[in-house]
């Protein structure tokens, strides 16, 4: 039955179910400076408000006299059968939002049957995702560290723990002027949250110059962990994390390390497509990492028919920023994206309610999906085009 049924035949739920009540809600469940390292942005949050901005500038066209059969959201993404076209963007530090982390997104995602991108500054490790959700479909968010041994060791790791794509961040080069975070004096790296992937890596051990304080599988005690490196490792910080400068031969070589699907996430001008496919990548994300990078910046949507047009039928092109409901990831389709990504909407969920808030936000898009889907006249969610759409009058 459809997560309607279910919520009237509970008389309603314990979540909200909209993304203005979600993060009500995580903001009274979280101290003020982990919530705002969430739901911030850069600058004076003007490209956080453009990404949502841009979605009310397209109108959806209604469709008449059909035959009412339920719309199926389900695809294929390299390989992998999902319940919709959406994925669990990258985030990193999920210990802010749950002390379950990304191990309950992983659980979420594997029981709504979607992707879900794991963050190279996760607080949980690949391979405690890959455990949590053996059955799932991940994909590892590949950021770049300034040592090769590392990068290979990250890299085979991915590979070995299951993941089924890996997508570079391209676009966090320089960090955002993220005034929430300046205002609370809180940087999460700083205190060494967002470690779970480089505290289980032998590499990260040898580069700061301490002996393994990780067994296994275990989960680390990250306060102790951090305490430890903390003391020694903020000289080494910048070559474990990134590399100064990512450029197309990068992404080559990175072809030549794995055999896996590569994907370059914070693609916004259609300039620079060609040279990535070009270098071998299997897919693009037009993305403005949520609003968090540059203030002023274009709305992402308003990139992603540009970026589309110049990839034609050669990769998917995926996108995220400002996703928030069923009816959004409908536009972002029609627009040509294959698949689109949410990030604080997960991040809120799982503030509020671990797995079960992660799973209640996808299924809540999941459902406005599907009923959106056939009340536009379709059956399957690769049938939407421009021709569903049309500019409102505030364009
Ligand atoms: C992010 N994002 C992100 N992206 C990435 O490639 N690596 C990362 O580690 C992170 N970390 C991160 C932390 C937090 C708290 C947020 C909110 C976002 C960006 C993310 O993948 C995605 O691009 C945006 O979140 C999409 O925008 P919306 O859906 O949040 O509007």
């Amino acid at each position: 039955g459809s997560y309607q049924t279910e919520v009237f035949r509970q008389g309603g739920s314990p979540f909200p179910f909209t993304v203005g009540g979600l993060e009500r809600e995580a903001k009274s469940a979280l101290p003020e400076k982990y919530f705002d390292y969430i739901a911030g942005g850069a600058g004076c949050e003007n490209t956080v408000a453009a990404n949502r901005a841009a979605f009310t500038r397209w109108g959806l066209i209604y469709r008449v006299l059909r035959d009412g059969i339920p719309a199926d959201p389900g695809c294929e993404l390299f390989g992998a059968r999902l319940s919709m076209p959406v994925l669990l963007a990258p985030a990193g530090v999920g210990e802010l939002a749950h002390r379950e982390a990304e191990t309950a997104a992983a659980r979420a995602a594997a029981e709504v049957g979607v992707a879900q991108v794991l963050s190279a500054v996760a607080s949980s490790s690949l391979e405690q995702v890959a455990q949590a959700a053996p059955h799932g479909t991940r994909w590892f968010q590949f950021a770049w560290p300034d040592d090769e041994k590392l990068a290979r060791s990250l890299i085979a790791r991915t590979e070995a723990a299951g993941y089924g794509a890996i997508m570079v961040m391209g676009d966090c080069y320089a960090a955002g002027w993220r005034t929430r975070e300046l205002s609370a004096g809180f940087f999460p790296f700083d205190h060494c949250y967002g470690l779970g992937n480089y505290l289980s890596d032998p590499r990260f051990w040898e580069l700061i110059g301490q002996p393994m304080d990780v067994q296994g599988d275990d989960i680390p005690d990250m306060s102790r962990v951090a305490r430890s490196v903390a003391a020694t490792a903020a000289s080494t910080w910048n070559r474990v994390f990134a590399k100064p400068a990512l450029t197309v031969t990068d992404i080559e070589q990175l072809r030549t390390w794995t055999r896996l699907p590569i994907l370059v996430k914070g693609v916004c001008h259609p300039g620079e497509a060609a040279a990535l496919i070009d270098a071998g990548v299997d897919g693009l994300v037009v993305s403005n990492h949520g609003g968090r990078q540059l203030d002023n910046c274009v709305a992402a949507l308003d990139c992603l028919p540009g970026v589309v047009e110049a990839v034609g039928d050669r990769v998917p092109v995926l996108f995220d920023s400002g996703v928030r409901t069923g009816t959004d990831v409908l536009i972002a389709l029609a627009l040509g994206a294959k698949a689109v990504m949410i990030g604080r909407p997960w991040l809120y969920g799982l503030a509020i309610g671990g797995q079960a808030g992660v799973t209640h936000v996808l299924r809540c898009i999941h459902a406005e999906l599907t009923s959106a889907l056939t009340l536009t006249g379709h059956r399957r969610a690769d049938t939407l085009s421009t021709d569903d759409l049309t500019r409102t009058a505030l364009a």
